[in-house]
């Protein structure tokens, strides 16, 4: 198969800017599952940007610095800041239908942000923009999605017979190149080629590395270790966030998304409280309950420690049983559903790993470190988060920062195409020359059970020892346990034909490796990143937890 344009990943960031690519030629769309599953589809608060009367830019700024705890690159935050409210308007040009007080966006308010400035549709934001935007792409002829293909590995060099890859343009040069992708054909199991002039990377996160999280299946952080795998220079790694507030749930089985009470709620004025009905987040903040996120949920994971208690309360009474209903309408049928009337009583919350700051390093145009490769959404890190993202700041990186490939492409798409594109009997030339799928040695396998064992293993390997609150002990128990089950993986993965659920497996532990060796390496604490064997917080309240944190260990 051959393709202009390459994107994998049908979130937020794949589709807005197959949409503007599909100006310069074909664009090839795959994606794993079903075309709306992704976290996009998930996120409930809504996407920042300037938008009252009372903010301005400089506001937005600070705010995304001081959440970044001194980690952002400053160029990046202005471009998200700046261009925000020209993708917002763009959105409602593509059909998304943003909530509203008569002709003005009604805008909400999130933890660490100093103005209302959060446009959402009701709670269900994520839903709305999947679905404008999928709609405008099944009326684009320029566009193909293919639901269910998984993308394996990068193409670059290494795949190529080496005669033909130095006969192509810039093919003598050092740096490395991508061609496009191995992909597993899931319905019909059969691995194919798709060969690219250039290909983005618009994967997503990886929270299905931890026990619990908010995240979908998918987010199994497959675009990380693709990229990895392929050469690509990752960053930031170590600061993976915990939301404070999913719903506590007694019974939650292995691989299910928990469900969000978003920080909306708490922007509307609901308040976290401890079993005893005392407020506690006054301790930790002068922000109280609209803290950054990385301090909320410290503090909650704090005080669950102190008291033993699986959980706290979010108590909603402040904002009314007929707004609840009518700004949160999905959180409510959520919790009935499950046997809570959110008017009525306060909701059981914990912390779950919920969004990577780190990721693919690419520049302020979205190139990555790998010629024809570009990347955008969560799978990157542009500089953006730093050590801690502000809420409401992921849906609009993603979209800036598509636009940004799209306004490189434009703004050289004479050049590419005279000296990059290849012509299409090239390209066909190229995909007739690069290595088929080698699976000789390989068969199908009974062990199912070995996978599922697996998986859980590195799931509570990651939430027990690099979690919200580490050390140096734990993380290295966390490398040598991990470093095992990476060689187990590895020999399993030898001699056995591939699915997806192999597939995700090695990705997943090659994450967890590498996330684990990004925590050891950063020998200080910092935003999400908080090392007992590094407090740098004169605050007391900390304090209970370093103690127990150390007689935990001389018992370990
Ligand atoms: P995604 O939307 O995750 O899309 C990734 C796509 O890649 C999917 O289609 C997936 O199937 C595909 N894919 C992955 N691996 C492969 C593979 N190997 N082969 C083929 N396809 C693949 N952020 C905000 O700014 N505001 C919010 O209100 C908000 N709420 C959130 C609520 C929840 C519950 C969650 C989970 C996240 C929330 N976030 C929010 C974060 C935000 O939703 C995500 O960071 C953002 O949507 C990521 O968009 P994306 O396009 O990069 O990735
Ligand atoms: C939420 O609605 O709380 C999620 C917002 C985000 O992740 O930015």
């Amino acid at each position: 198969m051959i393709t202009d344009f390459l994107i994998v990943g049908s979130g937020i960031a794949g589709l807005s800017l197959a949409l503007k690519l599909s100006e310069f030629g074909k664009v090839l769309i795959i994606t794993k599952k079903q075309k709306a599953e992704s976290n996009t589809n998930y996120a409930q608060g809504g996407i920042a940007s300037v938008l009252g009367k009372d903010d301005n830019f400089e506001l937005h700024i600070e705010d995304t610095l001081d959440c970044g705890a001194g980690l952002c690159d400053r160029d990046a935050v202005e471009k998200i800041v700046k261009e925000g409210p020209t993708r917002i308007n763009e959105l409602i040009e593509y059909g998304v239908r943003f909530s509203k007080d008569k002709d003005h966006l009604r805008l909400g308010r999130e933890g660490g942000h100093s103005r209302n400035r959060i446009a959402h549709a009701k709670d269900l934001t994520g839903k709305e923009i999947e679905r404008a935007l999928l709609f405008d792409i099944s009326r684009n002829k320029n566009i193909k999605i293919l639901e269910y293909f998984f993308a394996i590995d990068l193409l670059t060099e290494s795949n190529i017979r080496k005669d033909i890859a130095e006969k192509l343009p810039n093919g003598k040069k050092s740096s490395k190149k991508c061609y496009g992708i191995y992909a597993l054909d899931a319905k019909k199991e059969k691995i194919i080629k798709i060969v690219s002039q250039k290909t983005i990377l618009a994967t997503g996160g990886l929270g299905q590395v931890y026990l619990h999280t908010t995240n979908p299946a998918i987010a199994t952080g497959d675009g990380f270790a693709m990229a990895y795998r392929a050469g690509c220079e990752l960053s930031n790694m170590e600061f993976v966030q915990f939301h404070p507030t999913s719903l506590y749930e007694k019974e939650v089985e292995d691989d299910t998304q928990v469900f969000l009470i978003s920080e909306a709620v708490r922007g509307a004025g609901a308040v976290l409280k401890l079993k005893n009905g005392k407020e506690f987040m006054h301790k930790y903040d002068k922000r109280k309950s609209l803290a950054p996120r990385d301090i909320v949920a410290r503090a909650i994971d704090n005080e669950l420690k102190k008291s033993g208690e699986q959980f706290v309360y979010l108590d909603l009474s402040a904002i009314g049983a007929k707004r609840i209903k009518e700004r949160f309408p999905n959180i409510y049928e959520q919790c009935k559903k499950r046997g809570l009337d959110i008017t009525k009583e306060m909701i059981p919350v914990v912390p779950a790993a919920h969004y990577a700051c780190g990721g693919v390093k690419t520049d302020l145009s979205g190139k990555t470190n790998l010629e024809n490769l570009f990347a955008c959404g969560e799978v990157t890190m542009t500089g953006v988060h730093g050590a801690n993202r502000l809420a409401s700041n992921s849906l609009l990186e993603a979209v800036v920062f598509s636009d940004a490939i799209y306004k490189y492409m434009k703004s050289n798409i004479g050049d590419i195409k005279k000296y990059e594109f290849l012509t299409r009997t090239e390209l066909k030339s190229l995909a007739e020359n690069i290595y088929e799928w080698d699976d000789s040695g390989t068969k199908n396998t009974e062990e199912w059970i070995l996978i599922s064992h697996n998986k859980k293993e590195i799931k509570e390997i990651m939430s027990d020892y690099v979690g919200i609150v580490r050390n140096t002990y734990r993380l290295q128990r966390a490398l040598t346990r991990i470093k095992m089950i990476k060689k187990e993986i590895k020999e399993f993965y030898n001699r056995t034909k591939v699915s997806v659920e192999l597939l995700e497996l090695r990705n997943l532990v090659q994450i967890a490796h590498i996330i684990i060796k990004s925590a050891l390496n950063r020998k200080e604490s910092r935003g999400l990143h908080y090392m007992l064997d590094y407090p740098d917080r004169d605050d007391f309240n900390f304090k209970t937890d370093t103690i127990l944190e150390k007689k935990n260990k001389l018992h370990d």
